[in-house]
């Protein structure tokens, strides 16, 4: 697929490169404040936010770990279903920890309220969530997001870590995919 070809399966771009990066960085200062004297724990949720972590993280001046999950909602088709399968765990022991959990979308709500359950049940000594998009419109059940990034309408968007189908995760900005693609 040439850069013409992806283009055209984009209707809008929503978010900018250089405003996720603006906005992270607003973040990174908070993050860094309210953690001023405690070890932070960054959990990513793969794959979706591999960007979102790489950059938060840069961003951040304060020593911070980084570990990894990846999860797997049953559901049918583009449905989150919230019953969470873990297709990697963490490497870390997360008694008495703090964790920041750094999702790259809140769409239902399902996959992060689980998450969260999970993750304190394992006696972190806190769980907080840093999105960098939410969708308020799709929310089926209420997650507190400490951190977040942007809120956007109810529509499919793909980049910056992102994907339909395993494509257009290397797009700088996040755009809305064409229905065209999809339908
Ligand atoms: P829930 O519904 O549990 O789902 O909050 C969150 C996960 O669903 C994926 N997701 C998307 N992926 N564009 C994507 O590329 C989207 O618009 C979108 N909405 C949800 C994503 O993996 C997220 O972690
Ligand atoms: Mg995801």
């Amino acid at each position: 697929m040439d850069a013409r070809e992806i283009e055209s399966d984009l209707s809008e771009v929503l978010v900018t490169e250089a405003e996720i990066h603006e906005k992270l960085a607003e973040l990174a200062r908070r993050i860094e404040a309210d953690y001023d004297d405690k070890d932070l724990l960054l959990v990513g949720v793969l794959k979706g936010a591999v960007m979102v972590m790489a950059d938060l993280a840069r961003e951040l001046r304060s020593q911070v770990n980084m570990d990894w999950m990846a999860v797997s909602s049953y559901g049918v088709g583009t449905q989150s279903s919230g019953v969470v399968r873990i297709l990697k765990d963490l490497d870390t022991d997360l008694t008495g920890r703090h964790v920041l959990i750094v999702e790259d979308i809140i769409d239902s709500g399902l996959t992060l309220s689980w998450l969260l359950g999970n993750l304190e049940s394992r006696g972190a000594e806190s769980v907080e969530i840093c999105a960098l998009l939410r969708k308020p419109d799709a929310a089926k059940v209420d997650v507190t997001v400490k951190y977040l990034g942007f809120d956007i309408p109810n529509q499919f968007v793909v980049g910056y870590g992102l994907d339909y189908a395993e494509r257009y995760r290397n797009l700088r900005d996040v755009a809305v995919l064409s229905p065209h693609v999809y339908s």
